[in-house]
């Protein structure tokens, strides 16, 4: 019995010590819409961040977001299926995907997917996920273009132009009003 557990023993303490000399790769990704705004039929941006919290290098990590259905956004520059041959420990990788929406409404942004090889070896293969921007409205072309095209410019100026003249006026009222108008008597 004593015998077993030594060994025991023996297989945990190899084992702590083989980890030791190959050290781990471990990753933690973010994934984030770098828009304020989401509007249909424009650029919106996604941007992917790789930290490798590890103490080994990571190898072949593979990252491959299929929540962009072909039907809801067009790719505009970038890939959404990337890899990277190695990220070394303490290392950080960068990776942004320009999309357009092509329908409006909500969306729910989820996680893309990431698998590696955490140990020089390449015997096992890890997977993970992305963190997830979560839910976020895409706002219809039209209705942005009405707001915010230039000709809201050319009415704030057109406004800014008449305001004296339908300013003075109203100030005018407004003082006369407050002239005559009489404070309610309170009946007690
Ligand atoms: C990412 O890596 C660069 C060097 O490649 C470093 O300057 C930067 O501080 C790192 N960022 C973080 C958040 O660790
Ligand atoms: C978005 O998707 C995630 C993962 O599929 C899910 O857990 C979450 O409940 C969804 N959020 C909404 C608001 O539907």
């Amino acid at each position: 019995m004593r015998l077993i557990v030594a060994a025991v023993i023996l297989t945990l303490a190899s084992l702590s010590a083989g980890q030791q000399e190959d050290p781990e790769a471990r990753l933690l990704i973010s994934k984030n819409v770098l828009n304020n705004f989401l509007v249909e039929g424009k650029d919106l941006t996604v941007e992917y961040k790789i930290f490798n919290v590890g103490g080994g290098p990571a190898l072949d990590v593979h990252l491959k977001d299929s929540s962009f259905p072909a039907a809801d956004f067009d790719v505009v520059r970038g890939n959404l299926d990337v890899t990277w041959e190695r990220i070394g420990p303490g290392a950080n990788v960068t990776h942004a995907v320009i999309l357009q929406p092509t329908k409006y409404g909500y969306f729910n942004f989820t996680s893309a997917e990431v698998s590696y090889h955490s140990k020089e070896d390449k015997k096992e293969q890890r997977f993970g996920y992305t963190s997830a921007p979560g839910e976020g409205g895409i706002v219809n072309r039209k209705e942005f273009d009405r707001r915010f095209s230039p000709h809201v410019l050319d009415w704030l100026v057109f406004a800014v132009m008449t305001l004296p003249s339908l300013g003075i006026p109203c100030l005018l009222w407004y003082s006369s009003s407050r002239r005559f108008a009489v404070p309610p008597k309170k009946h007690n």
